[in-house]
């Protein structure tokens, strides 16, 4: 298999930083294809840690790197993570960063009115990363968001920002935010604009088509999960962009068929950052110790760029499911097995109730998805440690249980494991680009 689609299939967070990086070495180039610095991954080689949002996860190893049109691209945000990649080593030019001219523009005011809605909406808050994900796509919807082929030509920029401010200033008057004149946004632009200009390029689509009609290798990243997609997540608790593999096809400017073999991120439990339904959400000791990252304290569960402590709860084994229905899964990588060491059993949830009949997906009603009552399957746990196990045979037997019953709930089988956030701790029991 050529191309693979990395994806996450339950709140984000399973791990793909490090499975793209793993994957790198093996791959030409990496194109993100949705979502924006919401994104936030952490990838461990050796001593190093490197921290990436917007960045493709292959800008570690130092491969062609694309941000394609589907994704919504903050220039400051953007400009402060390719500087931090320098400054530990990593080599970031025009040749090995590439932005999709379609892009679009995440401008301040898109944090501000993010950051202004969630103030005003109290309790009922998403919890977003505040990052203005959610109204940049709203002005992308809109047929009013500034593209990043835009800031080329300031007659035509200055007229597109009028008629973007014509949509905004009512909405922070209501909000209480200042008023805003065009040379308040296209002043900030023209600084940033020449900083990015050698990374901006037109027919970037092609650029990916004709790498996949010579032979290359191509990696498409998917940031967040499925259980934050738009139309197939815990909506309205979910981001603004699709998530799932299909939107390769719509934010790379590539057929379908390019996408290759999909690969879904899935954690060995659940966690889940910001607001929203959990159905196996843990509020006693157990969650505080996945949080942890369990005996082994590797990987605790606070947010790479946000620092927000995420929720953690037993393994879902139905939406993990539904996740590789909705993306065409042919294989998963379950990561962070070695979290669950020493748990004297470990639960997975087969399927839910609701209102005394049971079903086996997650509803669109959000009162619905609020009402699920788990049902479990326990497991014997395992006392020795798996951390930084690189053999499969060499796993603790309940352990290897565990893995394969939930290869059989979830329908799609094992190619990768991860036993620590160290690269190379990875069992690998098929490659994805082979075969
Ligand atoms: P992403 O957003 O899907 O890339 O995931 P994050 O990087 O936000 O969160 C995953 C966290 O788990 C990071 O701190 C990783 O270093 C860590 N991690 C990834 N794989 C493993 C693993 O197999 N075991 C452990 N203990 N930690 C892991
Ligand atoms: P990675 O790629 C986990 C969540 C936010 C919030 C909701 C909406 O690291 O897996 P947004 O800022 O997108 O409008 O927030 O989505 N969220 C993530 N949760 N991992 C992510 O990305 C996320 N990106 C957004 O916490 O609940
Ligand atoms: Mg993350």
């Amino acid at each position: 298999m050529s191309n693979v689609t990395v994806v996450g299939t339950q709140w984000g967070d399973e791990g793909k930083g490090k499975v793209i990086d793993w994957l790198s070495t093996r791959a030409d180039m990496a194109v993100r294809f949705q979502g924006g610095n919401n994104a936030g991954h952490t990838i461990a080689v050796g001593d190093k840690t490197y921290k990436t949002a917007l960045l493709p996860s292959t800008v570690v190893q130092g491969k062609l790197s694309i941000i394609g049109n589907g994704v919504v691209v903050d220039p400051w945000a953007l400009l402060d993570e390719i500087a931090r990649a320098r400054s530990v080593g990593l080599s970031v030019t025009p040749e090995n960063l590439v932005i999709s001219e379609a892009a679009t523009v995440v401008l301040p005011l898109h944090r501000e009115l993010d950051l202004a809605r969630e103030a005003r909406a109290g309790d009922k808050k998403i919890g977003t990363t505040g990052r203005g994900i959610g109204p940049a796509y709203e002005d992308k919807a809109g047929r009013r968001a500034i593209r990043y082929a835009d800031l080329a030509d300031p007659a035509a920029l200055s007229d597109r920002v009028e008629r973007l401010l014509a949509h905004h200033n009512p909405l922070r008057v209501d909000l209480g935010l200042q008023v805003l004149a065009a040379e308040d946004v296209l002043a900030p632009l023209s600084e940033v604009y020449p900083l990015l200009a050698p990374h901006i390029q037109p027919v970037v689509w092609r650029r990916i088509n004709n790498a996949i009609a010579n032979g290359r290798r191509v990696l498409f990243e998917g940031a967040q999960a499925a259980m934050l997609d738009v139309d197939h997540g815990t909506y309205p608790y979910t981001t603004s962009s699709n998530t799932v593999s299909g939107q390769v096809s719509a934010g790379a400017g590539v057929p379908v068929q390019a996408m290759g073999r999909v690969l879904g991120i899935v954690k060995a439990y659940t966690t889940r950052v910001g607001a929203g339904p959990f159905p196996t959400e843990l509020f006693d000791e157990t969650g505080e110790r996945l949080t942890r990252g369990g005996a082994g304290g590797l990987g605790a569960e606070f947010g790479t760029n946000t620092g927000r402590k995420r929720r953690c709860g037993w393994f879902d084994a139905v939406l993990v499911r539904q996740s590789v229905e909705l993306n065409g899964v042919s294989g998963i990588v379950l990561t962070k097995l070695d979290v669950l060491d020493g748990f004297p059993s470990v639960k997975i949830c087969t399927g839910y109730e609701l209102d005394g009949e049971s079903i086996d997906y997650l509803p669109a009603r959000l009162c619905d998805a609020q009402s699920l009552v788990p049902i479990y399957e326990e497991c014997e746990g395992w006392t020795e440690s798996s951390q930084g196990i690189r053999d499969w045979e060499q796993l603790p037997e309940a352990a290897k249980r565990y893995v394969r019953r939930i290869e059989t709930l979830v329908g799609a089988p094992l190619f990768l494991l991860g036993t620590s956030p160290q690269r190379d701790d990875t069992i690998v029991l098929k490659d994805p680009f082979e075969g």
